[in-house]
């Protein structure tokens, strides 16, 4: 069950936490993955770990601030596979601040990875997936409950996070008879270099408390794990998941429950 037997898929921001375990666990499933990531360096790490584990797995460069790089990055899979079936678009960043505190720029930089990049991946990945014979192909969004509930001084990310939601439900509409499959995955807190840049970030001095505060706010009463993530994509991506289009999945330990 959840195989992904020879199929071609890009994750993006798969050299760190989240994207990494997907990475990791779509390559266990039969799949060649293509790790897509501004961090070459952390991509060539993740798909030296998936060669040793028998897997297949190769670094694109990919910045998703730029359409013409992830316009090249599918071109150079197309390349090489022929095809392809299953993105991930999981790269993203943060900041702390309400909307008073959130600058201009820093409000740019965050559309313009965690939006602007879902729009530039997506767009030359849907292109090649209708294009294709068969046609078709599986998205998966990592959204955040951000975007679904206010998350206190998360103005700029909760408001990137909630149009990942509805970038994710106009695609599958849009493309619901041509095969390809959009949903997003809204994750609460989860344990990543995410999550300890901003305990350096905003907490330096008090890191250990605020870890555990962080761990706390779930009713679960810790934060979750990128392992805990990736089997969701997994079944998103396969062929088991196939009535499934235009969802919000939430994994969050409680916390949107409360
Ligand atoms: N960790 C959490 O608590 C949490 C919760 C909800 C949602 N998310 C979302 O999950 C996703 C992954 O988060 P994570 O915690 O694994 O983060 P992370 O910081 O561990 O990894 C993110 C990766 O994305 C890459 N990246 C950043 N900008 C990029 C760009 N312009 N082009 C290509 N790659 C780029 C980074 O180099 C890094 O390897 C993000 O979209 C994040 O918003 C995280």
């Amino acid at each position: 069950m959840f195989r992904l037997d020879g199929k071609a898929a890009l994750v993006t921001g798969a050299g760190s936490g989240i994207g990494r375990e997907i990475a990791l666990l779509f390559a266990a499933q039969g799949a060649v993955v293509a790790l897509g990531d501004v961090d070459e360096a952390a991509a060539g790490r993740v798909a030296a770990e998936i060669a040793e584990a028998g897997g297949e797995g190769y670094p694109v460069a990919l910045d998703v601030t730029d359409r013409l790089s992830a316009k090249a990055a599918v071109a150079t899979i197309v390349e090489r596979q022929g095809r392809l079936d299953v993105l991930v678009n999981n790269a993203g960043i943060g900041m702390v601040g309400n909307l008073l505190e959130t600058e201009p720029e820093d409000f740019r930089r965050l559309m313009a990875v965690n939006v602007d990049g879902v729009y530039h991946c997506s767009q030359a990945a849907v292109a090649q997936m209708v294009a294709q014979e068969p046609q078709g192909g599986a998205i998966v969004n990592i959204a955040s409950i951000a975007g679904m509930v206010a998350v206190a001084r998360r103005f700029a990310y909760g408001t990137t996070k909630g149009a990942v939601i509805s970038i994710t439900q106009s695609t599958a509409m849009d493309f619901v008879d041509r095969g390809v499959r959009c949903n997003c995955i809204c994750p609460g807190t989860v344990e990543t270099p995410f999550v300890e840049g901003y305990l350096r970030r905003y907490h330096a001095g008090e890191v250990e408390e605020t870890r555990q505060a962080l761990h706390a706010r779930q009713p679960l009463g810790r934060m979750g794990r990128p392992e805990e993530i990736a089997p969701l994509a997994l079944y998103l991506a396969s062929e088991e998941a196939a009535y499934v289009t235009g969802a919000q999945m939430v994994i969050d330990g409680g916390l949107t429950a409360r």
